[in-house]
């Protein structure tokens, strides 16, 4: 038995508010308000005239309104029950009822747009500067990839993804008849390095399962060096890679497939899924858009299992009073649950 941070599903909160989380993909936010519930927070976020993304707290002070459902006046926000108005740095500017607006505002919360993603930042602002800012992915900006993105809402705390993620043996039972890759049927390799956890698995030589073969024009089965490999980045992102390379030509630049797993908390059993998938070859819109169509079979069968995981602990906290057990595949799991507890530990020290 392995000891990690947590038994099953975690009890209490197991995610940072100190840490910057995927918010929404850009494209989800222009000249309108939309609404989204982050940690356990109601959020606004906008685009303001300049282009740039501005994100307040979902409830005006005055009588709590979400002002979600308001409109937007320029820059401003207009509350939609009494119209009391919000700069974008939260300060009230507006009463209608009297001349000078009192001394009020609302949450705001630091943005920062980066490649397709805009990440939020809901903690403490007065340690923001000692927070890792978001992980760095080239690939997310980087023009030899062709990108595809999604959202899912899945009923279940955020880690039973990146536990998920971090472990690829489902692949041959939760996946088997949708990615037909069934030959990773040993523990990756698992390298800690600080708060990040890397893995890794190479099949050298190996057969290409046939998803694999196609989008190289090669009959499934043909001998070739695959590289699956991955990171836990921070608790909001998770990076999933594979690359693919002729043996007969070591030198040249494998064709590279990369997956941004990014799990932002709702509350402590639900979370939002922002996945963005990449590949720097067979990449045609055409072919990018029945990648995505094909991943996204395969996440919606991670969804059932990881939504039927965490319905059977809402129903029994205790487990039966059966201990978790984990094995060889599950280190680099269990290496995340204890970063994750090292990023609450500092958290609450710095409240403390
Ligand atoms: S609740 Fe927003 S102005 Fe009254
Ligand atoms: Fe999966």
């Amino acid at each position: 038995m392995i000891p990690h941070a947590w038994e099953g599903i975690p009890q209490q909160r197991n995610y940072p508010y100190n840490c910057w989380w995927v918010a929404a993909f850009g494209d989800d936010i222009g000249r309108s308000l939309l609404a989204r519930w982050l940690l356990d927070t109601p959020v606004v976020l906008f685009r303001r005239e300049d282009g740039t993304v501005a994100a307040l707290e979902d409830r005006c002070p005055h009588r709590m309104a979400p002002l979600s459902i308001g409109r937007l006046q320029g820059d401003t926000v207009e509350c939609g029950y009494h119209g009391f108005r919000f700069a974008d740095n939260g300060r009230c500017v507006r009463v209608p009822t009297q001349d000078s607006p009192p001394d009020i505002s609302v949450r705001y919360f630091p943005v920062r747009e980066i490649g397709p993603l805009v990440w939020i930042y809901l903690g403490d602002l007065a340690v923001i500067d000692q927070v890792p800012p978001p992980p760095d992915m080239p690939w997310l900006t980087d023009r030899a990839f062709a990108l595809r993105h999604g959202t899912m809402e899945i009923a279940a705390n955020y880690m039973l993804l990146k536990e998920n993620v971090l472990d690829l043996t489902h692949l041959g039972y939760v996946h088997a008849s949708t990615f037909q890759v069934t030959d990773i049927v040993r523990p990756p390799d698992v390298v800690v390095d600080g708060d990040t956890v890397h893995y890794r698995q190479r099949f050298i030589n190996a057969p290409l399962p046939a998803g694999y073969a196609h989008t190289l024009g090669l009959p499934p089965g043909t001998p070739w060096n695959r590289e699956t490999h991955g990171s836990f980045l921070s608790p909001a992102m998770q990076q999933g890679a594979t690359d693919l390379s002729d043996p007969s030509l070591p030198d040249a630049l494998p064709a590279s497939t990369r997956f941004a797993h990014a799990t932002t908390p709702i509350d402590q059993s639900r979370m939002l899924y922002f996945w963005v998938l990449g590949r720097n070859h067979a990449n045609s819109p055409q072919e990018m858009n029945g990648f995505a169509d094909f991943i996204k079979k395969g996440f919606a069968e991670d969804r059932a299992v990881l939504e039927a995981v965490q319905a059977l602990a809402n129903r029994n906290p205790r487990r039966g009073g059966h201990d978790e057990r984990s094995v060889k595949a599950d280190a680099a799991g269990v290496q995340a649950r204890r970063v994750i507890a090292r990023w609450m530990a500092r958290e609450n020290a710095a409240t403390a």
